[in-house]
């Protein structure tokens, strides 16, 4: 009857769910930037084509978990669980997390799982959030198939970490639930429905529903945006202003100033921008091309059941899809190439992607490292011929959406409190193929705005993007953002010395910190300030970045702010931060050793590490203690917060 489908429907019990919508496998992800979420993903598609099991694939966040351990027997749970910042959870895995470490000694004996993690080796606590989960099914007795495998971003192996892992549990699994594998048969999650005409609720690419319902006031109709901000409602935010800070053959720098006002956004100094990008227009094309596409065709998806939740707004259109939700540039995974087989033009052209998906190195010859997307690639293995027999709503499902691109903020909230800078490199490096450039779908964006908006000649573009957005809405340079806070903060007494270490832009949260102490001597009468030393790092004077602006803060500062710069490419020799840190040796380790704290932001394997290395250095010969031993004291330091990454 009405009432118990409605409240079956509106439950989150997770078991209750699972059995009314008759699901035998439950595919569980915890994810911070989609990727855990992909895998996922693929992971249950690839359980329903060939073992017809009928999955449920969720984020953590949706459903309530205390009846897991009432689940039968033969129901599988496979978490797909990522790392986050300093060995966290993602964000949404909070409540999650919570119920983990909740669970009693025994708690879930007889529950099957599967367990993968993702994170990166450049990185202390490395993969930490799956390693706790491992821990507490371990008290809990749940009983592992398959092994806890690890996916690490930081050698780039990802996806060949998943592709093992996954070609061991599928055996496993298939043991212990005595599956019958059948050749791949794909069974889409929606249904696909095609609509006629253009009506007003039509979803353009708008970065969140609230845009489809205006305001009416008595006098106009107006479109206004709605808070509360954040990672699920970006708020659209004109850019006041842009400027290019260098500019060179291989790469250029954009300074871009994002205006908040109109909203209730707040930072603070150290935090983080996401921007949320779209396609170029020359992407966009190729991509339309390639799978003959037609960008005018409305469609609504409609989930199978009501446990599988749409990708994006619908209604919209496939040019709007491709343009504002799809991720169709960017490296390809093995994983998903291989299930485009099915879909091949030709037998000819079906062998020879079997082959490749199949062989790793043969992959990363022919394709990875020809710097290829998705259509390039599929382009490439046809010989220009069209990729006809890819459903639409295939690509809908395996092709990952358009995840924001986040930047460290180079304003400071205290002397900018409406208005966000940021800094971002757009490196320029020729196509291996020998047609055009590989390029970054943001930092590109980010400087044909900056072109277009300083009235220079947009012919020198690589690639052109279209600057109104849907319905106008990015028109008068306009870009979808959101705040994410961040742990990397200056310390509250102004007195504390402090060592930053940034090169190239590295340095962008420092200028946050040193605007932040020039306003704050501004304000505040004979305040006083402890030592301010930056470690600064770039090729020559072309790439020096803010160099007019220094020496403003040091004259404001006086004695108690210097600028230590290493120039990597002006003479013979090579000279880094490390190297100046070197030459300063005993006033950096007696800062430290006076309370002071000591901050790091770029480039995580070269440079943070080379960083560290050299701190050890420093700290075992001032201290006459061995390596392992400075080691242990910087990790103690890291804890309590006075030696601070912000890294990529
Ligand atoms: P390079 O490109 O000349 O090698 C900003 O990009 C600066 O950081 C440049 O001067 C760059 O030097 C330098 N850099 C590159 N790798 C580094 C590393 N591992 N450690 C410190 N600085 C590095």
């Amino acid at each position: 009857d009405e009432t118990s489908t409605a409240d079956i429907r509106d439950s989150r019990d997770i078991c209750k769910v699972m059995k009314a919508h008759k699901k035998n496998f439950l595919v569980l992800y915890a994810s911070q930037t989609g990727t855990a979420e992909d895998y996922a993903k693929q992971f249950a598609k690839e359980l329903t084509a060939k073992f017809s099991l009928s999955v449920l694939c969720t984020d953590v966040e949706n459903y309530n978990f205390e009846s897991l351990h009432q689940l039968p027997p033969h129901v599988v749970v496979s978490l797909f669980i990522s790392t986050y910042g300093e060995g966290e959870f993602p964000d949404s895995a909070l409540q999650f997390e919570k119920f983990l470490s909740a669970i009693s000694e025994g708690g879930l004996s007889g529950l099957n799982v599967t367990l993968f993690g993702f994170g990166n080796s450049t990185y202390e606590f490395y993969n930490g959030a799956s390693k706790k989960v491992m821990e507490h099914l371990k008290r809990s007795h749940a009983t592992l198939i398959g092994n806890h495998d690890l996916a690490d971003d930081g050698t780039h192996t990802t996806d060949e970490d998943y592709l093992a892992w996954k070609e061991n549990t599928l055996q496993a699994l298939k043991k212990q639930l005595r599956l019958n594998e059948h050749e791949q048969k794909y069974e889409p999650f929606f249904e696909v429905e095609k609509i006629d005409a253009m009506r007003e609720n039509i979803s353009l690419g708008e970065p969140s529903l609230a845009y489809l319902q205006p305001i009416t006031h008595s006098f106009s109709s107006i479109n206004i945006q709605l808070g509360p901000f954040g990672l699920n409602q970006p708020y659209v935010a004109p850019i006041v202003k842009s400027r290019e800070l260098f500019e060179d053959t291989d790469r250029s720098c954009v300074h871009s100033e994002f205006d908040i006002s109109g909203s209730d956004m707040q930072y603070t100094t150290g935090d983080h921008l996401g921007v949320w990008p779209s396609n170029a227009d020359e992407k966009v094309n190729k991509f339309l091309y390639a799978f003959n596409l037609d960008p005018g065709i409305i469609f609504d998806l409609k989930p199978l059941d009501s446990t599988i939740e749409k990708p994006f707004p619908t209604p919209t259109t496939i040019g709007a899809a491709v343009r504002h939700y799809m991720e169709i540039t960017g490296p390809i995974s093995r994983q998903s190439f291989g299930s485009l087989v099915q879909f091949a033009p030709n037998d000819q052209v079906r062998e020879k992607l079997q082959e490749l998906a199949a062989d790793k190195d043969q992959f990363s010859i022919e394709i990875t490292s020809k710097c290829f997307d998705l259509a390039d690639a599929l382009l490439y293995l046809s010989g220009g011929s069209k990729w006809e027999a890819v459903p639409w709503e295939f690509l809908v499902e395996t092709v990952p959406h358009l995840q924001p691109r986040y930047y460290s903020i180079s304003s400071s909230s205290l002397s900018e409190e409406h208005t966000i800078h940021i800094t971002s490199v757009v490196e320029t490096f020729p196509s291996p193929t020998g047609d055009g450039n590989v390029v970054g779908v943001t930092t590109n964006l980010l400087k044909n705005i900056e072109v277009v908006q300083n009235k220079k000649n947009i012919e020198d573009l690589d690639v052109h993007f279209d600057l109104r957005g849907p319905r106008d809405i990015f028109s008068g340079f306009k870009l979808p953002i959101h705040v994410r806070h961040s742990s990397f903060k200056l310390p509250l007494d102004p007195q504390k010395p402090i060592i930053m270490i940034g090169p190239g832009t590295g340095v962008a949260p420092f200028r946050g910190f040193i605007r932040e102490r020039v306003q704050a001597m501004k304000t505040q009468r004979g305040m006083k300030l402890g030592k301010h030393l930056l470690f600064y790092g770039c090729r020559n004077y072309g790439d020096y970045l803010y160099k007019e602006e220094w020496p403003e803060y040091a004259k404001k500062l006086g004695s108690s702010f210097e600028m230590i710069v290493a120039h990597s490419r002006m003479t013979s020799k090579k000279i880094y931060v490390q190297d100046k840190l070197l030459e300063r040796e005993a006033e950096v380790f007696s800062l430290i050793e006076a309370g002071g704290f000591l901050y790091v932001c770029g480039e995580a394997k070269g440079m943070a590490q080379g960083v560290n290395a050299v701190m050890v250095d420093i700290f075992s010969r001032r201290k006459s203690i061995s390596k392992e031993q400075a080691a242990e004291m910087l990790s103690v330091l890291k804890v309590s917060d006075r030696y601070q990454e912000d890294v990529w």
